[in-house]
């Protein structure tokens, strides 16, 4: 369903992506995990052609997308729902206007239709009459739960979540969790969660792909990830300090010179 080769990405003299390689079979969920400004947020936003990569390839549903102009990837993102890490929620809009833009922007669906449709999907991430609230008035999980519902609404084929779990209660994100079971379960959605979250990595994932300087560097079933004996991926799924992974690891890896 997805599959990115080669896949190249720098931001001046930062290569953030090195010919990564990744695939998702269609209904899968594939766990990415990886530390901090390895380029995870970098991958989806070149999936959904936020960010164009520099070479490589990505093609969704047999399609290579890298080279799609804009009316063409409009089109496509009304199949790939993203779930930004930040929420990325248009400020001036309340909730209910937030939730309903791509359906208002983009689908001809009647006023009742959309209310019905908004008010369904904001149930489902737990939040019931916010309609009216404020992005400003949002906590930071309330904010990523808007996201999720926006992208729920439109019932598409791929669901990317970065990070869906970072900021919400445990119990908000068992919640979580578990619609990401369901969405694949009874919708068959093929999804890519980027996670720091192990549990959720554990739960959710049909395989799990490790992020290291810009490549995978294993990619397999959650228990191929917990029985790795690759140093880098018991360092990270362990959490522990000492380890090839060191703190400067940004400034040592991917400057171009
Ligand atoms: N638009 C941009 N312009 C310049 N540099 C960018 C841009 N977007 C991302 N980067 C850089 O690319 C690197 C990877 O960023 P990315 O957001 O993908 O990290 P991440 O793996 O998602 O990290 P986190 O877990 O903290 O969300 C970072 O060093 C970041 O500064
Ligand atoms: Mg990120």
């Amino acid at each position: 369903m997805i599959e990115i080769l080669n896949l190249y990405k720098a931001f001046g003299t930062q290569m953030v992506l090195n010919n990564l390689n990744l695939a998702v079979r269609r209904g899968e969920t594939k766990a990415v995990i990886g530390r901090s400004g390895v380029g995870k947020s970098v991958l989806l936003k070149n999936i959904v052609g936020l960010i164009k990569p520099d070479s490589g390839s990505i093609k969704i549903n047999g399609v290579e997308v890298t080279n799609l102009n804009e009316k063409a990837y409009d089109k496509l993102r009304m199949e790939i729902g993203m779930v930004f890490q930040g929420g990325a929620l248009f400020d001036s809009m309340n909730v209910g206007e937030n939730v309903a833009f791509v359906l208002d922007e983009f689908m001809n669906l009647d006023k009742k239709t959309v209310r019905d449709r908004v008010a369904d999907a904001l149930a489902l991430v737990g939040l019931k009459d916010v309609q009216h609230m404020m992005p400003s008035q949002l906590s930071g999980g309330m904010k990523k739960r808007v996201s999720l519902a926006r992208v729920l609404c439109m019932e598409p084929q791929i669901i990317l979540y970065d990070e869906p779990t970072s900021e919400v209660d445990p119990i908000t994100a068992a919640a979580i969790n578990h619609l990401i079971i369901e969405l694949r379960d009874k919708l068959k959605v093929t999804s890519i969660v980027v996670t720091h979250d192990m549990n959720s990595a554990y739960q959710v994932a049909d395989s799990i792909a490790m992020f290291y300087r810009g490549q995978v560097i294993a990619d397999g079933t959650p228990q191929d990830i917990r029985n790795s004996t690759h140093p880098v991926v018991q360092q990270f799924i362990h959490g522990q300090a000492d380890g090839p992974i060191t703190e400067d690891e940004s400034l040592i890896f991917g400057h171009i010179k």
